[in-house]
């Protein structure tokens, strides 16, 4: 298993490009399964979950020509002939759940194998199932399998009991193959299913009101193939700016709306940081040091969990004391006890983490557990004295493109040792 051997230290300078947003990438993928011709998407990132996702989509029959240097994937669903994500390719990635939808939306039936993903927290599917059996289709669970069948979906009035990212996807995904109209109440508002919506839409759905907790969905017999572009990843920008922050340096990112950033910038902002913000790209010039900031996480527009990690390494070399909470996932502090292997004086009670800063961290190895939590602890590791070694990288490589490349442009010493 690659690690990253990290010399701590050194301010980050300069400017980088981000990649597409896995997070509208892939329910952009899978949205392929409901066009009826050739769909051609440009910026999709050469991520691990990218490359899980092609093959539960392959899987199926359709065509998928990903070219992983120009980031352009086009695939032709006309050839789908199974229906069926099966264990082996389903139990890395949550995200495959997404197939559930389209599928049963298309071709009235759907058997998907219950998701695995990253261990942050218990994450069941149920207001996705809940969603689309109130489109009309009949769900079994049989041997960890999901089983969707509709002779036809009906489009109707769904009312999600908490604002859930991936049942949002799923079940807008469902309904533009549906009869009639549905009223989507209580939706989750990130920018990806902003993307998705507008994906879909160029595909001949018609969808208003994405971006707010209402969508409505007019279903039509039948979706065209499409071209479209994928949003640049707002994490990774996220990512970038806190490690630049954390390290005492001045870093642009480009080829990302700040908008989508705003909750994240604000925080920033409060913990001393200058930022600049553009139609296209967001900079950040750090403060001496960090002041000591309160967050909780919560749904798109509060701030996003999957930043809640990255933040807090940086909260760890804070001037005062700061309260992190997580309201979105239950078991998302796997990061803590790492953190403080480099010296961090955390303690977690319940939902939240209280953080003394420290004036400094010092290198030590250390392991990531999830995605998210390795960022927090590269973050960490640039900005301590010293060699850090994150080890169990391949969590890293499931969200972020080329990661060690970007950061050595930025002046980073950071060295992947294949193991
Ligand atoms: C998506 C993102 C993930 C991000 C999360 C929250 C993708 C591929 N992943 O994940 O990076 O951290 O949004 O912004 O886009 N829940 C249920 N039942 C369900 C669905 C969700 O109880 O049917 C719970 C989950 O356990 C979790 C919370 O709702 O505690 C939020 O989950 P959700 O918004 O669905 O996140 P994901 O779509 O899994």
């Amino acid at each position: 298993m690659d690690q990253m051997k990290i010399q701590g230290g050194r301010p980050l300078r300069g400017e980088i490009q981000v990649g597409g947003a896995k997070n509208a990438a892939l329910p952009i993928l899978v949205s392929a399964i409901v066009a009826d011709g050739p769909v051609t998407f440009d910026r999709i990132p050469d991520l691990m979950d990218i490359r899980t996702l092609n093959k539960i989509l392959s899987n199926l029959g359709m065509k998928v020509d990903f070219d992983r240097k120009s980031n352009r994937a086009v695939l032709d669903p006309r050839s789908i002939n199974t229906f069926e994500a099966p264990y082996d390719l389903v139990k890395t990635m949550r995200a495959s759940v997404f197939v559930l939808g389209p599928l049963v939306g298309r071709f009235g039936k759907a058997k998907v194998s219950l998701p695995g993903g990253c261990a942050i927290g218990a994450r069941p599917i149920n207001y996705h199932l809940t969603g689309l059996e109130k489109l009309g289709a009949k769900i079994q669970l049989e041997e960890g399998y999901v089983i969707a069948e509709a002779k036809r979906l009906m489009g109707n009035r769904v009312a999600f009991e908490y604002p859930s990212v991936g049942a949002t996807e799923n079940v807008l995904m469902a309904a533009v193959l549906a009869k009639g109209e549905s009223i989507l109440e209580n939706c989750a508002k990130e920018p990806e299913i902003v993307d998705l919506a507008r994906a879909l839409r160029a595909m001949g759905a018609e969808i208003a009101g994405e971006g707010t907790e209402t969508i409505r969905v007019q279903g039509k017999d039948t979706l065209s193939g499409c071209r479209h572009q994928v949003i640049g990843d707002r994490i990774e920008a996220g990512t970038f700016l806190a490690a630049a922050f954390a390290t005492g340096g001045e870093v642009k990112v480009n080829g990302i709306n700040s908008e989508f950033l705003e909750p994240v910038l604000v925080k920033f902002e409060e913990a001393g940081a200058r930022i600049e913000r553009g139609a296209d790209h967001v900079s950040l010039k750090s403060a001496s040091r960090p002041k000591a900031v309160d967050i909780t996480t919560l749904p798109h527009p509060g701030f996003p969990t999957d930043m809640q990690a990255q933040f807090m390494a940086l909260l760890c070399l804070a001037d005062g004391a700061s309260v992190v909470t997580e309201t979105v996932f239950e078991n998302r502090f796997m990061h803590v006890p790492e953190l403080s292997r480099l010296g961090a004086d955390i303690t977690v009670k319940g939902k939240s983490a209280f953080i003394k800063g420290r004036s400094g961290l010092k290198g030590a190895p250390v392991m990531a557990t999830d995605l998210r939590a390795s960022a927090s602890l590269i973050i960490a590791g640039l900005a301590a004295q010293g060699e850090t070694t994150v080890s169990r990288i391949y969590h890293l490589d499931r969200g972020y493109e080329r990661m060690e490349e970007k950061l050595a442009q930025l002046g980073a010493s950071v060295e992947r040792v294949p193991g």
